[in-house]
């Protein structure tokens, strides 16, 4: 069934001649300023049947039956809703307008499929032979890349100016507004029905989807000084970034055997990597790796290596790649990370050293275990107890995340020997660890942006208590608040594991509650949810501003947002314990116990 526009329905009865419409099926009299007649909706004998033209109703005061044009038809003939509007317009000479966004799903489909590949055609066209090529052709060429791999990955050029896909587009109505709901162009706010191009003087590359369908463009500036360095599209009806990956459709068309998928950080690797012979790699389009893309990437090959660069954000983005890793793991799947030196990615590499040299560092990629080791070993100061404490402690929360048995009990073993320890005192621990919860630690500084989407002092409102002088929880308030606004919008992402985890973190008792809230039904309102707030008017109107999210996200997205404020608040609490802890340690004593209790563990056990 079609869809009717909203706008176009509510303006429909002002511009329709509801006597005319009526007089052709239930012949009217005059009577004063409206229209008399017996009312065909019940039997009668003198009418009390009104038509009024001023307000384009229809009333009937002996059944009480009333409305406006669209109401009549649709009772007089028998229709529905939709078929009473088409009847309505067109007996009074107007067409339908019928809504863009929610036409059924297959035409809809087919032609935003059809319209992206005309602007991917538009784009390559415009690289061969606009007048501002030249720029953009000799970029590509700086950057090293081939007439053979341009055309592969269909390179194209947004040429520079506001209006030039727009221009191309204009005869046709529809496609502007398909343009817009693809992220092509930008709706003008200030002018109606007007649009801009949103690529404007960048090198386009086409993103695919499986099936190999162009369903978004990332486009990069041409020269350093512009930015951002890279626009990608926007969530559409056809393109979510977290579960696309870039390069996976190049990857099956161009790979006689998938061996394994390198996951790289950026369109140029995957692209220089393909020149020279390496065809198994795809991009993450500038977000983190999520688990459906981990899902993707499991159904296409049995080992993933994780490449980033060897920088401080690098590094995080492997850690955070290891932690949605762990539930993921299967039989048969093998995850690696591949950390390149700092200052360098697959493109620069692959560009200086011969393949053979980078495919050796395919090879000697760290597994999943040694980088889980390795990396909170580097995190803490390994050789004093607090650090082993702090080591124990992490690691067993990341194995708890392992629900795949055989895999769960190399690492328990693996992570005994690490320490130095029995495995059955490290079962012990994990499963601790696993009823008391304690915080899944982000070790390196994740790369997001900060969190800075509350303003104090209206936060301290959603605590317990204000915030003390100190205020040695600063970031921990905008987590709290981003948390909150992901609850607010997405009741769905409150489970039993994440209620464990808000749990231990300090002052998250209107979280938690709402966490609780959002289990009993996840489809409450947001209004259900703030309610029982009401009585604290202050909360109450923080948690008002919190349900508009800013910017908006798609759930995945929040889910994403959600478990990596959740993981850097427990990082953050953790910090604040330990300084807390070590302040306040009369050491030589403590340690002197500490020890004593350790050596006391180590001490073998009879059997
Ligand atoms: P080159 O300088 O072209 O080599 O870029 P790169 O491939 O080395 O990219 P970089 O490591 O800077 O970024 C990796 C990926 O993150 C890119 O391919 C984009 O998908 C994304 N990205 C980078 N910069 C931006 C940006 O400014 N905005 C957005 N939205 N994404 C970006
Ligand atoms: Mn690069």
């Amino acid at each position: 069934m079609p869809f009717i526009d909203r706008d176009f329905i509510n303006d429909l009865s002002d511009r329709v001649d509801i006597v005319g419409l009526i007089n052709k099926r239930v012949p009217l009299k005059k009577a004063g300023k409206d229209y008399k007649a017996c009312c065909p909706f019940h039997e009668e004998k003198t009418p009390s049947f009104t038509v009024v033209p001023n307000k384009q109703i229809f009333h009937c005061f002996g059944c009480g039956e009333s409305g406006g044009a669209i109401d009549f038809i649709k009772k007089f003939d028998h229709l529905d809703f939709v078929e009473a509007v088409e009847t309505v317009a067109s007996e009074s000479g107007i067409s339908v307008v019928y809504d863009q966004n929610v036409k059924p799903v297959n035409t809809r489909f087919k032609r935003y499929n059809e319209l992206m590949s005309e602007v991917n055609d538009y784009y390559q066209t415009q690289l061969k032979s606009s007048v501002a090529k030249a720029r953009a052709v000799d970029y590509a060429k700086k950057r090293g890349i081939s007439g053979a791999i341009a055309k592969r990955f269909e390179l194209g050029y947004a040429p520079p100016g506001w209006s030039n896909l727009h221009e191309h587009n204009k005869a046709d109505n529809e496609k502007l507004i398909d343009l817009d709901t693809l992220g092509m162009l930008v709706a003008k706010k200030d002018k109606e029905g007007d649009y801009y191009d949103r690529f404007r003087d960048r090198l386009m590359f086409p993103i695919h989807n499986a099936k190999g369908n162009v369903i978004g463009f990332g486009g990069r500036v041409l020269s350093d000084k512009d930015n951002p360095k890279y626009l990608n599209s926007p969530e559409t009806p056809l393109f979510s970034k977290s579960k696309e990956l870039y390069g996976l459709h190049h990857c099956r068309k161009y790979s006689r055997k998938i061996d394994y998928i390198l996951v790289v950080e950026g369109y140029m690797d995957v692209i220089a990597l393909h020149q020279h012979g390496i065809t198994t790699a795809v991009a993450t389009l500038g977000t983190a790796t999520t688990p459906a893309h981990l899902q993707t990437l499991s159904r296409a090959t049995d080992t993933i290596v994780f490449c980033f660069d060897g920088d401080k954000a690098g590094r995080a983005a492997a850690w955070k790649a290891l932690q949605i890793s762990l539930p993921a793991m299967t039989a048969g799947l093998m995850i690696k990370f591949l950390l390149l030196p700092d200052g360098e990615d697959p493109d620069t590499l692959i560009q200086g050293e011969s393949v053979k040299v980078f495919s050796q560092r395919i090879d000697k990629a760290l597994t999943l275990s040694t980088f889980l080791f390795d990396h909170i070993k580097s995190d803490v100061p390994f050789e004093t107890i607090e650090g082993k404490t702090l080591f124990l402690e992490q690691a067993s929360a990341l194995i708890n995340l392992v629900t795949y048995s055989v895999y769960r009990q190399q690492l328990v073993e693996g992570l005994a020997q690490v320490v130095d320890q029995d495995v059955s005192y490290v079962e012990k621990m994990i499963n601790q660890s696993e009823t008391s919860a304690p915080p899944i630690q982000g070790v390196q500084e994740m790369h997001e942006a900060p969190p800075n989407f509350d303003e104090p002092p209206m936060i301290e409102m959603l605590y317990d208590r204000p915030a003390t002088k100190k205020a040695p929880d600063n970031g921990m308030k905008g987590l709290m608040s981003k948390m909150i606004s992901c609850v607010l919008n997405y009741p769905v992402l409150a489970d039993d594991t994440v209620e464990l985890r808000v749990r231990h973190l300090p002052k998250s008792n209107v979280l938690l509650e709402l966490i609780h809230s959002a289990q009993i039904d996840e489809e409450i309102s947001q209004k259900a949810l703030i309610k029982p707030f009401e009585p604290k008017p202050r909360v109450y109107s923080r948690l008002q501003q919190l349900c508009v999210m800013e910017p908006s996200l798609s759930e995945n997205e929040a889910r994403d947002e959600f478990l990596s404020a959740l993981t850097l608040a427990e990082k953050q609490h953790q910090r604040s314990l330990t300084s807390a802890s070590i302040s306040t340690a009369n050491s030589s004593a403590d340690e002197k116990r500490i020890m004593e209790e350790i050596q006391h563990r180590k001490t073998p056990k009879s059997s």
